[in-house]
Protein backbone atom coordinates (compact mmCIF):
# COMPACT_ATOMS: atom_id res chain seq x y z
CA UNK A 1 0.00 0.00 0.00
CA UNK A 2 1.42 3.44 -1.01
CA UNK A 3 1.63 6.07 1.15
CA UNK A 4 -1.45 7.76 -0.44
CA UNK A 5 -3.69 4.74 0.20
CA UNK A 6 -3.02 5.18 3.68
CA UNK A 7 -6.20 6.75 4.80
CA UNK A 8 -8.17 2.97 3.85
CA UNK A 9 -5.76 0.63 5.22
CA UNK A 10 -8.76 -1.17 7.53
CA UNK A 11 -12.38 -0.74 8.97
CA UNK A 12 -15.89 -2.02 8.49
CA UNK A 13 -17.33 -1.18 5.64
CA UNK A 14 -19.32 1.74 7.36
CA UNK A 15 -16.16 2.85 8.31
CA UNK A 16 -14.98 2.84 4.57
CA UNK A 17 -17.89 5.13 3.16
CA UNK A 18 -17.73 7.14 5.87
CA UNK A 19 -13.59 7.94 5.01
CA UNK A 20 -14.25 7.44 1.40
CA UNK A 21 -16.85 9.99 1.06
CA UNK A 22 -14.20 12.42 3.07
CA UNK A 23 -11.68 11.70 0.57
CA UNK A 24 -13.60 12.28 -1.74
CA UNK A 25 -15.04 15.66 -1.05
CA UNK A 26 -11.63 16.37 0.18
CA UNK A 27 -10.57 15.81 -3.31
CA UNK A 28 -13.52 18.13 -5.22
CA UNK A 29 -16.16 15.49 -5.86
CA UNK A 30 -19.65 17.43 -6.08
CA UNK A 31 -21.60 13.86 -5.04
CA UNK A 32 -19.07 12.48 -2.39
CA UNK A 33 -21.33 10.21 -0.72
CA UNK A 34 -23.00 9.04 -4.16
CA UNK A 35 -19.75 8.25 -5.53
CA UNK A 36 -18.58 6.45 -3.02
CA UNK A 37 -21.85 4.22 -2.09
CA UNK A 38 -21.66 3.21 -5.78
CA UNK A 39 -17.99 2.76 -5.73
CA UNK A 40 -17.62 0.81 -2.91
CA UNK A 41 -20.93 -1.46 -3.81
CA UNK A 42 -19.12 -1.84 -7.04
CA UNK A 43 -15.61 -2.94 -5.57
CA UNK A 44 -17.83 -6.02 -3.70
CA UNK A 45 -19.83 -6.69 -6.27
CA UNK A 46 -23.66 -5.65 -4.73
CA UNK A 47 -26.37 -3.33 -4.54
CA UNK A 48 -26.00 -0.31 -3.33
CA UNK A 49 -28.95 -0.48 -1.45
CA UNK A 50 -27.53 -3.89 -0.04
CA UNK A 51 -24.42 -2.09 1.62
CA UNK A 52 -26.70 -0.75 4.32
CA UNK A 53 -27.33 -4.90 5.40
CA UNK A 54 -23.62 -5.09 5.88
CA UNK A 55 -22.17 -1.76 7.68
CA UNK A 56 -20.73 -3.48 10.63
CA UNK A 57 -18.76 -6.13 8.24
CA UNK A 58 -15.19 -5.72 8.42
CA UNK A 59 -13.53 -5.26 4.62
CA UNK A 60 -10.75 -7.81 4.12
CA UNK A 61 -7.77 -6.89 2.29
CA UNK A 62 -8.89 -7.50 -1.25
CA UNK A 63 -11.87 -5.29 -1.14
CA UNK A 64 -9.99 -2.65 0.66
CA UNK A 65 -7.36 -2.92 -2.15
CA UNK A 66 -10.24 -3.16 -4.68
CA UNK A 67 -12.17 0.14 -2.93
CA UNK A 68 -8.35 2.52 -2.65
CA UNK A 69 -8.04 1.72 -6.23
CA UNK A 70 -11.62 2.85 -7.31
CA UNK A 71 -11.68 5.75 -5.23
CA UNK A 72 -8.22 6.94 -5.35
CA UNK A 73 -9.15 7.07 -9.57
CA UNK A 74 -12.35 9.30 -8.79
CA UNK A 75 -10.42 11.49 -6.70
CA UNK A 76 -7.91 11.90 -9.09
CA UNK A 77 -11.46 13.27 -10.73
CA UNK A 78 -12.08 10.94 -13.66
CA UNK A 79 -16.01 10.79 -13.91
CA UNK A 80 -17.55 7.78 -11.90
CA UNK A 81 -19.47 6.64 -15.12
CA UNK A 82 -15.42 5.83 -16.15
CA UNK A 83 -14.21 4.30 -13.42
CA UNK A 84 -17.20 1.99 -13.17
CA UNK A 85 -17.09 0.70 -16.31
CA UNK A 86 -20.93 1.42 -17.32
CA UNK A 87 -23.69 4.12 -16.85
CA UNK A 88 -27.09 3.68 -17.59
CA UNK A 89 -29.45 4.93 -20.39
CA UNK A 90 -32.95 5.15 -20.53
CA UNK A 91 -33.42 1.26 -20.88
CA UNK A 92 -30.15 0.19 -21.17
CA UNK A 93 -26.75 -0.69 -19.51
CA UNK A 94 -23.83 0.52 -21.39
CA UNK A 95 -20.11 0.00 -21.04
CA UNK A 96 -18.53 3.57 -20.81
CA UNK A 97 -14.71 4.67 -21.41
CA UNK A 98 -12.60 6.85 -22.60
CA UNK A 99 -12.99 6.09 -26.35
CA UNK A 100 -16.72 8.11 -25.89
CA UNK A 101 -18.76 10.65 -24.19
CA UNK A 102 -20.38 9.61 -21.21
CA UNK A 103 -24.10 9.60 -22.23
CA UNK A 104 -26.19 12.32 -20.54
CA UNK A 105 -29.68 12.43 -19.17
CA UNK A 106 -30.55 15.56 -21.48
CA UNK A 107 -29.75 13.34 -24.47
CA UNK A 108 -32.62 10.75 -23.31
CA UNK A 109 -35.26 13.59 -24.00
CA UNK A 110 -33.63 14.00 -27.68
CA UNK A 111 -34.29 10.03 -27.56
CA UNK A 112 -38.27 10.70 -26.17
CA UNK A 113 -38.08 13.32 -29.08
CA UNK A 114 -37.33 10.65 -31.67
CA UNK A 115 -39.40 7.80 -30.51
CA UNK A 116 -42.44 10.27 -30.55
CA UNK A 117 -41.22 11.54 -34.20
CA UNK A 118 -41.03 7.79 -35.21
CA UNK A 119 -44.37 6.59 -33.65
CA UNK A 120 -46.57 4.79 -36.44
CA UNK A 121 -43.70 4.03 -38.63
CA UNK A 122 -43.23 0.23 -38.72
CA UNK A 123 -40.00 0.36 -40.04
CA UNK A 124 -38.13 3.29 -40.32
CA UNK A 125 -34.73 4.15 -41.62
CA UNK A 126 -32.87 5.96 -38.33
CA UNK A 127 -29.44 7.62 -38.60
CA UNK A 128 -27.41 8.51 -35.36
CA UNK A 129 -24.72 11.16 -36.52
CA UNK A 130 -21.78 11.03 -33.57
CA UNK A 131 -22.99 8.28 -32.30
CA UNK A 132 -20.23 7.73 -29.24
CA UNK A 133 -21.15 5.14 -27.33
CA UNK A 134 -24.07 4.61 -29.42
CA UNK A 135 -26.62 5.20 -26.37
CA UNK A 136 -28.81 7.55 -28.65
CA UNK A 137 -29.21 4.78 -31.74
CA UNK A 138 -28.78 1.61 -29.18
CA UNK A 139 -32.04 3.16 -27.54
CA UNK A 140 -33.95 3.91 -30.55
CA UNK A 141 -33.23 0.11 -31.71
CA UNK A 142 -34.56 -1.05 -28.42
CA UNK A 143 -37.42 1.52 -27.90
CA UNK A 144 -38.97 1.03 -31.62
CA UNK A 145 -38.61 -2.37 -32.35
CA UNK A 146 -38.85 -2.01 -36.04
CA UNK A 147 -36.08 1.01 -36.83
CA UNK A 148 -33.35 0.36 -38.97
CA UNK A 149 -30.51 2.04 -36.94
CA UNK A 150 -27.43 3.03 -38.66
CA UNK A 151 -24.55 5.35 -36.30
CA UNK A 152 -21.94 7.26 -37.65
CA UNK A 153 -18.54 8.74 -35.67
CA UNK A 154 -15.25 10.05 -37.31
CA UNK A 155 -13.59 8.14 -34.56
CA UNK A 156 -12.70 4.83 -35.00
CA UNK A 157 -12.43 4.02 -31.40
CA UNK A 158 -16.12 5.44 -30.19
CA UNK A 159 -17.15 3.14 -33.32
CA UNK A 160 -15.31 -0.25 -31.72
CA UNK A 161 -17.12 0.98 -28.00
CA UNK A 162 -20.88 1.25 -30.07
CA UNK A 163 -19.82 -1.98 -31.75
CA UNK A 164 -19.02 -3.72 -28.12
CA UNK A 165 -22.44 -1.69 -26.84
CA UNK A 166 -24.41 -3.54 -29.92
CA UNK A 167 -22.91 -6.97 -28.79
CA UNK A 168 -24.09 -6.52 -25.20
CA UNK A 169 -27.60 -5.00 -25.48
CA UNK A 170 -28.70 -7.50 -27.95
CA UNK A 171 -29.51 -4.80 -30.53
CA UNK A 172 -29.03 -4.30 -34.42
CA UNK A 173 -27.02 -1.59 -35.46
CA UNK A 174 -25.45 -0.87 -38.75
CA UNK A 175 -21.97 1.19 -37.71
CA UNK A 176 -20.15 3.11 -40.16
CA UNK A 177 -16.80 5.98 -40.13
CA UNK A 178 -17.94 9.06 -42.09
CA UNK A 179 -16.96 12.48 -41.43
CA UNK A 180 -20.26 14.70 -40.95
CA UNK A 181 -18.72 17.42 -42.82
CA UNK A 182 -17.82 15.77 -45.66
CA UNK A 183 -21.23 13.77 -46.32
CA UNK A 184 -23.80 11.82 -44.55
CA UNK A 185 -24.57 8.22 -45.51
CA UNK A 186 -27.08 7.97 -48.47
CA UNK A 187 -30.52 8.39 -47.54
CA UNK A 188 -33.63 8.70 -47.42
CA UNK A 189 -33.50 8.36 -43.68
CA UNK A 190 -37.21 8.79 -41.89
CA UNK A 191 -34.95 10.36 -39.03
CA UNK A 192 -31.63 11.72 -38.33
CA UNK A 193 -29.92 12.48 -35.01
CA UNK A 194 -27.47 14.18 -33.56
CA UNK A 195 -25.53 15.24 -30.27
CA UNK A 196 -22.69 16.77 -31.87
CA UNK A 197 -20.00 18.28 -30.36
CA UNK A 198 -21.10 21.92 -29.44
CA UNK A 199 -18.75 23.72 -27.11
CA UNK A 200 -17.16 26.53 -27.83
CA UNK A 201 -13.16 26.19 -27.73
CA UNK A 202 -13.17 29.36 -25.66
CA UNK A 203 -15.17 27.94 -22.87
CA UNK A 204 -12.75 25.05 -22.58
CA UNK A 205 -11.42 26.80 -19.00
CA UNK A 206 -15.07 26.73 -17.75
CA UNK A 207 -15.44 22.72 -17.65
CA UNK A 208 -14.77 20.35 -15.07
CA UNK A 209 -12.21 18.60 -14.75
CA UNK A 210 -13.68 15.63 -15.20
CA UNK A 211 -15.23 16.37 -18.55
CA UNK A 212 -12.20 18.82 -19.91
CA UNK A 213 -9.27 16.18 -19.05
CA UNK A 214 -10.94 12.83 -19.68
CA UNK A 215 -13.68 13.13 -22.25
CA UNK A 216 -12.41 13.04 -25.73
CA UNK A 217 -11.98 16.55 -27.06
CA UNK A 218 -13.45 15.51 -30.36
CA UNK A 219 -16.73 14.90 -28.57
CA UNK A 220 -16.95 18.26 -27.18
CA UNK A 221 -15.62 20.93 -28.67
CA UNK A 222 -17.02 22.48 -32.23
CA UNK A 223 -19.27 25.17 -33.04
CA UNK A 224 -20.18 24.20 -37.09
CA UNK A 225 -21.27 20.32 -36.24
CA UNK A 226 -24.80 21.11 -35.60
CA UNK A 227 -25.14 23.72 -38.98
CA UNK A 228 -23.85 20.88 -41.29
CA UNK A 229 -25.88 18.34 -40.12
CA UNK A 230 -28.81 20.44 -40.69
CA UNK A 231 -27.59 21.08 -44.04
CA UNK A 232 -26.53 17.83 -45.05
CA UNK A 233 -29.71 15.84 -43.57
CA UNK A 234 -31.94 18.74 -45.59
CA UNK A 235 -30.83 16.83 -48.60
CA UNK A 236 -30.56 13.03 -46.96
CA UNK A 237 -33.78 12.71 -45.26
CA UNK A 238 -37.68 11.23 -46.48
CA UNK A 239 -40.23 13.65 -47.71
CA UNK A 240 -42.04 14.29 -44.54
CA UNK A 241 -38.73 13.26 -42.40
CA UNK A 242 -37.63 14.72 -39.07
CA UNK A 243 -34.50 16.17 -37.68
CA UNK A 244 -33.46 16.00 -34.08
CA UNK A 245 -30.85 18.16 -32.69
CA UNK A 246 -29.06 18.15 -29.31
CA UNK A 247 -27.70 21.88 -28.57
CA UNK A 248 -25.61 23.40 -25.71
CA UNK A 249 -27.47 25.73 -22.98
CA UNK A 250 -28.34 28.89 -24.78
CA UNK A 251 -27.73 27.72 -28.76
CA UNK A 252 -31.61 26.58 -29.23
CA UNK A 253 -33.22 29.82 -30.44
CA UNK A 254 -30.34 30.21 -33.55
CA UNK A 255 -30.59 26.29 -34.13
CA UNK A 256 -34.06 26.54 -34.62
CA UNK A 257 -33.61 29.93 -37.00
CA UNK A 258 -31.06 27.78 -39.13
CA UNK A 259 -33.60 25.08 -39.33
CA UNK A 260 -35.92 27.24 -40.40
CA UNK A 261 -33.42 28.65 -42.76
CA UNK A 262 -32.80 25.54 -44.49
CA UNK A 263 -36.60 24.96 -44.86
CA UNK A 264 -37.24 22.85 -42.06
CA UNK A 265 -41.27 22.93 -40.94
CA UNK A 266 -42.63 22.46 -37.37
CA UNK A 267 -39.38 23.71 -36.00
CA UNK A 268 -40.42 22.68 -32.05
CA UNK A 269 -37.51 23.09 -28.85
CA UNK A 270 -38.07 21.00 -26.13
CA UNK A 271 -36.23 21.65 -22.52
CA UNK A 272 -34.82 19.27 -20.56
CA UNK A 273 -35.26 17.83 -17.34
CA UNK A 274 -33.98 21.07 -16.22
CA UNK A 275 -35.87 23.30 -17.90
CA UNK A 276 -33.49 24.32 -19.88
CA UNK A 277 -33.93 24.24 -23.74
CA UNK A 278 -31.76 21.57 -25.22
CA UNK A 279 -33.33 19.50 -28.29
CA UNK A 280 -34.63 21.29 -31.56
CA UNK A 281 -36.23 19.64 -34.17
CA UNK A 282 -37.90 19.93 -37.75
CA UNK A 283 -39.39 18.16 -40.51
CA UNK A 284 -38.83 18.20 -44.39
C1 LIG B 1 -21.30 14.93 -28.05
S1 LIG B 1 -20.66 13.40 -28.62
C2 LIG B 1 -22.18 12.44 -28.70
C3 LIG B 1 -22.00 10.98 -28.40
C4 LIG B 1 -23.33 10.22 -28.27
N1 LIG B 1 -24.14 10.38 -29.47
C5 LIG B 1 -24.11 10.71 -27.08
O1 LIG B 1 -25.09 11.41 -27.26
O2 LIG B 1 -23.74 10.37 -25.94
C6 LIG B 1 -20.30 13.81 -30.32
C7 LIG B 1 -19.78 12.67 -31.19
O3 LIG B 1 -19.52 13.21 -32.50
C8 LIG B 1 -18.34 12.63 -33.01
N2 LIG B 1 -17.77 13.53 -34.02
C9 LIG B 1 -17.04 14.68 -33.82
N3 LIG B 1 -16.69 15.23 -34.98
C10 LIG B 1 -17.21 14.42 -35.96
C11 LIG B 1 -17.18 14.47 -37.38
N4 LIG B 1 -16.55 15.45 -38.03
N5 LIG B 1 -17.82 13.49 -38.07
C12 LIG B 1 -18.47 12.49 -37.42
N6 LIG B 1 -18.53 12.40 -36.06
C13 LIG B 1 -17.91 13.35 -35.34
C14 LIG B 1 -17.45 12.45 -31.80
O4 LIG B 1 -16.45 11.49 -32.04
C15 LIG B 1 -18.47 12.05 -30.72
O5 LIG B 1 -18.60 10.65 -30.64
Amino acid sequence: MTLEGAWLASGTLGDVLRRSTEHLAANGSDTPRLDAELLLAHALGVARIDLYMQLDRPLDPSELDETRALVGRRAAREPLQYVLGEWGFRRLTLTVDRRALIPRPETEVVVERCLALLEGLEAPRVLDVGTGSGAIALAIADEHPGAAVTGIDLSAEALALARENATRTGLPLELARYDLFERLPDGPWALVVSNPPYVDPEDRSTLQPEVRDWEPAESLFGREAAAAVARSAATALDEGGALVLEVGDGQADETAALLRSHGYTDVRVTPDLAGRDRVVEGRR
